[in-house]
């Protein structure tokens, strides 16, 4: 079902938020690592000059803006009072490979649209309010989600800066190359006691809110992960000469781990395992593969379930190890647990979605998302908008209407109103 994209600005206003979160998804698109499709990665000069673009749009809108040491685009609209607390509208400018133009980025600039509406009606909040690019929530580059959104929240691990690239690039030294100072990443900390509270809008990135119909939804949990990188050591040997028997072959190793990742999570609902990444290095027509990398991804609606299937699987990989005579190691790049939503920013939420109008569904996140840094450091909230096109998204095909952006825009309005007269 493909959705209009188009929408009226009516005489009380409506529409303006909406039409204008589309535009400014349109114009951050241009920037691309590829010629045809949205890549956006880590530092890479597509994602410097979206980071630009994004500190000149806070500034036009009356914030003071920078880009801090680990790349993420922070704008401060002041309350009044110093000694007032902040509230974070965030989410991340980063996108995986061949994106498409709303994941992290709507959270983004349905903020913003928020402080140009505050600026024009000259509307002061009495906190602060921080809105946050991040700029690497994927970990499509380094392997490392979560990069902005961990230093903000305190949770950085500095270990990671040694990271590299497929090119072999160390992260610490693409930041320097950048101007960014790694060094200063752990000064970019929150203190907890100045905060009010994490608010992060997103695309649902699934078929639920579509199927019901409902522009917007209110999220409970959102899900951890466990991922891994798995490279498989066999033998690599002539493909006309080497007789099947003595073939230590990486690659069918390989496919007995994909098959069987699929077959144990197709066996839990809720359970869901992927290998996204599977390739050959060096391989050839003519040529057993010595070795194949593979990647794991594996998630579930409760921390147990996931953990057993993660624990199920090492175990079997550890077993066609032995039966095929190959060496497979299996590293974790990735370990998160299912995160809560605040009851409290739930309610916040949901009272104003219905206030706008539209019933009120609670759901959970399959997909990780740079608010779950935020648990236990304070209170976090998200509020889904409805996906068109099936619900797709991590492609090109996602889409969403310009009408559900404006219900987001002014349901986030409403909640961030409230929360300054109940902090
Ligand atoms: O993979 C995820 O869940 C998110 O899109 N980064
Ligand atoms: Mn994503
Ligand atoms: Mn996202």
């Amino acid at each position: 079902m493909v959705m209009e994209a188009n929408s009226a600005v009516d005489a009380n206003g409506r529409g303006a938020f909406g039409q204008r979160i589309m535009e400014l998804a349109d114009r951050l698109a241009q920037w691309s690592e590829s010629a045809d499709g949205l890549t956006c990665t880590y530092l890479s000069p597509a994602h410097r000059s979206a980071a630009a673009q994004l500190r000149d749009w806070m500034h036009q809108a009356g914030m003071t803006a920078e880009i801090d040491a680990a790349g993420n685009v922070v704008g401060r609209h002041a309350a009044d009072e110093r000694a007032a607390k902040t509230l974070i509208i965030a989410s991340h400018y980063d996108t995986v490979r061949n994106a498409g133009k709303y994941d992290g980025r709507l959270g983004v600039l349905t903020a913003l649209a928020l402080v140009e509406h505050l600026q024009r009606s000259g509307r002061k909040l009495p906190f602060h309010l921080e809105v946050i690019a991040f700029s690497e929530e994927e970990g499509m580059r380094f392997s490392t989600p979560y990069i902005g959104s961990s230093a903000v929240a305190g949770k950085f691990d500095m270990g990671v800066l040694e990271r590299r690239d497929p090119q072999g690039d160390r992260m610490i030294d693409a930041m320097c190359e950048a101007g960014l100072d790694p060094q200063a990443i752990p000064a970019l900390v929150r203190r907890p006691q100045d905060l009010l509270g994490y608010l992060e809008v997103h695309i649902e990135q699934g078929p639920v809110l579509l199927q019901e119909n409902l522009p917007v939804g209110v999220v409970t949990t959102i899900a951890g992960t466990v991922r891994h990188r798995v490279t498989i050591t066999g033998t690599a040997g002539h493909a006309g000469t080497v007789p099947m028997p003595l073939r230590r072959d990486a690659a069918t190793a390989a496919a007995e781990i994909v098959l069987y990742v699929e077959r144990r999570c197709a066996a839990v609902p809720t359970l869901v395992g992927t290998v996204g990444q599977l390739t050959v290095p060096n391989g050839a027509i003519n040529i057993i593969p010595g070795c194949c990398e593979l990647t794991l991804d594996i998630r579930a609606g409760e921390d147990a379930i996931r953990e057993a299937a993660v624990t199920d699987v090492l175990a079997e990989i550890g077993r066609i190890a032995q039966r095929r005579g190959v060496t497979i190691e299996a590293k974790e790049v990735v370990r998160g647990n299912n995160v809560p939503c605040t009851p409290r920013i739930q309610q916040l939420l949901a009272d104003a979605v219905g206030r706008a109008g539209v019933p009120i569904r609670y759901l959970p996140s399959g997909a990780g998302h740079d608010a779950m840094l935020f648990a236990g450091v304070t209170d976090i909230g998200m509020l889904f908008v409805r996906c068109g096109n099936g619900g797709v998204s991590h492609s090109p095909r996602e889409i969403i209407t310009a009408e559900d952006a404006d219900i987001a825009g002014r349901v986030l309005l409403d909640a961030v109103i409230q929360m300054g007269a109940k902090p």
